[in-house]
């Protein structure tokens, strides 16, 4: 009875778009607009994007290739979190001036720190140019004449759209390539550091909070790009003045309840929402748990390590940090994908296309194939996730393939003279992190390793366990990559003879034998490559278009690929578990709640406890006189959605995504409004924390607000 229930709900269901999901083409917004009204918004798509006047879109950049900010003033100042900014903080600190630790604010424009290679990319405008890109492609091709008359004539409609101007053009396909759009950017290279609140502000909780509600983290770090007097990008040169955007976000310090429409815009990177049951089983089921297994080896070494000093925390801080991003999303994508038995759904969804497709010779075949190539895939896709978490993953093996390319790279020798050479000079560095007598670089080799062997995926190391270890151990122990002065010696000078010798030394033929079983044994590289590269794009260009072409009527948004998005949804709480509701609102009181001075993640600044003992919080507190910190929404969002403005009904300015809840992380393959949040961080504590705790208030001064 149950089974025949759900069967039956899986049978209304199919790939259904459900409330709140997606993330829209800004162009496209009409056909969201009478929706996004409905649910409470009081402008229109127009205001969010338009060619012909200043709109929202104006104050929305990408930051580098990843993450979002928007301008907040007419003076070219603009918001993205601490963490997209972290790079340009802490690589601007020295030990006399710690900006990570103790943050850092301009107090005038002569002291803003230039910021060698950050971009800001503002989308002039964009343009469908499908008919164009896929001019002289036909169905009889080959994939690959496809892709080359495709990547010419993208070349050659980008030249022609930004000849004669300073503009930069990008041409992405969408739903797989069956549609595509060209980007007019303008991007700015004089970007400046204004100000950073200090870590334990900017990255309050660290990584233990990380992905987790609730959550009380003040992720912003301000900027301000420059142009050349005539308003055009321009490099560094002090003769640069503030640019002045066409339009920059007006700050609304009123907040949200729960409920209130809510849209976030920005840049979300990577999405996978048509993929087959197969792929997501392969993704989700199989690959995620193995790469938490092997993570969390690694984990365990670092985070030993990291309780003995703080020297040692300090030491593998950011390590761990990289580590524990996807080895927690992950952990929430699996544990969604299960809990909405989303193969399942997906599985229900193919037999209903599958029926649809019987009669159609253009889709008929386009599901079996898929599950073909799959199958030829899936065991490839399993032994390559062991061998980028296991081998890629530790020092050793990072090193020992490198020398690899060193030795076997298609260079001259004069050319691997001169790298090693390069490479010899950076071993003080690389060696005063690389625990040789310890536990740490030698357990994690020889641990992930060993699982890698258990689980049947390096049968090249033998049969016998304690053989086994005893020949990872003596790679180790006796490689010239563990000793520094030999490996100096070796690379200082580096000839086709020493060559002879790093290539007998036991990690890099250790690695050389792991390299060639994984990717060249039964020819395995070609057909993966072939397979994931050329079949799969061309059948999945197929299926969605059917997807599309058998339900007309739904709106389906194309997968995230690093374009301006707009996602809405509301501002809500959830239930991640039973008997618990999240509220979705932080406010500093739960800081100091978390407050503990001898865990490193939640130590509070005096000031700032000052502030809260004498709520000092002026004109950003809420209604009940709390000062509000992180809020949640519904809003689907991905990576590359950090730093985006969260905008209420009248487009102002509320708040800036920076995260979102473990628990609904397989948003990026399965959306679910009961559990899929983003956190945002309330502009009002941001505000709060530049004007009252940092003492700048000239910068919220060039602000417009509304209260
Ligand atoms: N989880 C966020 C993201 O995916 C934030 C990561 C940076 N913050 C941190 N505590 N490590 O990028
Ligand atoms: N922190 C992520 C980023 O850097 C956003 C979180 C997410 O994946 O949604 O883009």
């Amino acid at each position: 009875m149950r089974k025949l229930f759900i069967s039956l709900l899986f049978a209304v269901l199919p790939l259904a778009m459900m409330a709140d999901e997606g993330m829209w083409i800004p162009m496209l917004l009409q056909k969201n607009e009478a929706d996004m009204q409905k649910a409470g918004m009081r402008i229109t798509a127009k205001d969010i994007y338009d060619i012909n006047h200043a709109c929202l879109k104006d104050a929305v950049i990408l930051f580098n290739q990843g993450c979002t900010g928007e301008f907040v003033s007419d003076q070219g100042l603009f918001l993205t979190n601490h963490h997209c900014g972290y790079y340009y903080i802490t690589s601007n600190s020295t030990v006399e001036h710690d900006y990570l630790t103790h943050g850092f604010w301009a107090m005038s424009r002569e002291q803003e720190i230039p910021c060698r290679g950050l971009t800001a990319t503002r989308l002039v405008r964009m343009e469908d140019v499908t008919a164009q890109v896929l001019e002289g492609v036909t169905d009889q091709m080959s994939e690959k004449d496809r892709a080359a008359i495709i990547s010419k004539n993208i070349e050659r409609i980008s030249a022609k759209a930004v000849e004669g101007s300073h503009y930069k053009a990008v041409i992405k396909p969408f739903y797989y390539g069956n549609q595509y759009f060209m980007y007019i950017n303008e991007v700015f290279t004089d970007v400046r550091l204004v100000g950073a609140p200090p870590s334990n502000i900017g990255k309050f909780g660290g990584d233990t909070d990380n992905w987790i509600w609730p959550r009380h983290t003040g992720d912003f770090s301000m900027f301000r790009v420059y142009c050349s007097p005539d308003g055009k990008p321009a490099a560094f040169s002090s003769d640069n003045v503030p640019y002045k955007p066409l339009k920059h976000l007006t700050v609304s310090l009123k907040g949200l309840n729960e409920d209130d429409f809510t849209f976030v815009f920005g840049y979300p990177g990577s999405t996978q929402r048509y993929v087959t049951s197969d792929a997501m089983r392969i993704s989700a089921i199989e690959v995620n748990p193995i790469r938490i297994a092997l993570r969390d080896i690694r984990l365990k070494y670092y985070k030993d390590a990291m309780e003995q000093s703080p020297a040692q925390r300090l030491k593998y801080a950011s390590k761990v940090a990289s580590i524990a991003n996807g080895w927690k999303k992950w952990q929430g994508e699996t544990l969604g994908i299960e809990r909405l038995q989303g193969v399942a759904k997906k599985e229900a969804y193919e037999r209903q296309f599958q029926r649809w497709a019987n009669d159609k010779p253009e889709y008929r075949d386009v599901l079996p194939r898929l599950h073909q190539a799959y199958a030829t895939l899936h065991p490839i896709t399993i032994e390559r996730t062991y061998f980028d978490e296991a081998v890629r993953s530790s020092d050793l093996m990072q090193r020992a393939g490198l020398m690899y390319t060193l030795l076997y790279g298609a260079t001259s020798d004069s050319a691997k003279h001169a790298w090693a050479g390069n490479f010899a000079k950076q071993q003080d560095k690389y060696f005063s992190d690389f625990d040789k007598h310890g536990p740490i670089d030698k357990g994690i080799f020889v641990d992930t390793y060993i699982l890698m062997w258990k689980a049947g995926y390096a049968p090249y190391l033998g049969k016998e366990e304690s053989a086994v270890r005893k020949k990872l151990v003596t790679a180790f122990d006796k490689s010239i990559l563990t000793n520094k002065d030999r490996l100096v010696k070796l690379l200082s000078d580096y000839t086709p003879k020493q060559g002879k010798k790093l290539e007998n030394d036991p990690a890099v033929a250790l690695f050389s034998e792991a390299y060639s079983y994984v990717y060249h044994k039964d020819n395995k590289l070609q057909i993966h490559d072939s397979i994931a590269y050329h079949v799969v794009p061309a059948l999945m260009r197929t299926y969605v278009k059917g997807i599309m072409e058998k339900d007309p009527d739904v709106n389906y948004f194309p997968d995230a690929n690093l374009t301006l998005r707009v996602a809405y949804g509301a501002v809500k709480g959830f239930k991640p578990k039973d008997a618990t509701y999240y509220v979705p609102y932080s406010t500093l009181a739960g800081i100091m709640e978390k407050e503990n001075p001898d865990i490193y993640d939640y130590v509070v600044e005096p000031r700032l406890k000052e502030l809260y003992r004498t709520k000092d919080y002026g004109r950003y507190a809420d209604r009940n006189g709390d000062m509000p910190v992180c809020f949640l929404t519904t809003c689907h969002t991905t990576g590359g959605n950090s730093g985006s403005p969260v905008l209420n009904a009248d487009g102002q300015l509320v708040g800036v995504n920076f995260d979102r809840c473990w628990e609904g992380t397989m948003s990026d393959l399965l959306f679910d409004p009961n559990y899929c949040r983003n956190i945002c961080l309330d502009i009002r504590y941001c505000l709060f924390i530049i004007d009252k705790f940092a003492g700048a208030r000239h910068l919220v001064d060039e602000m417009t607000i509304v209260q």
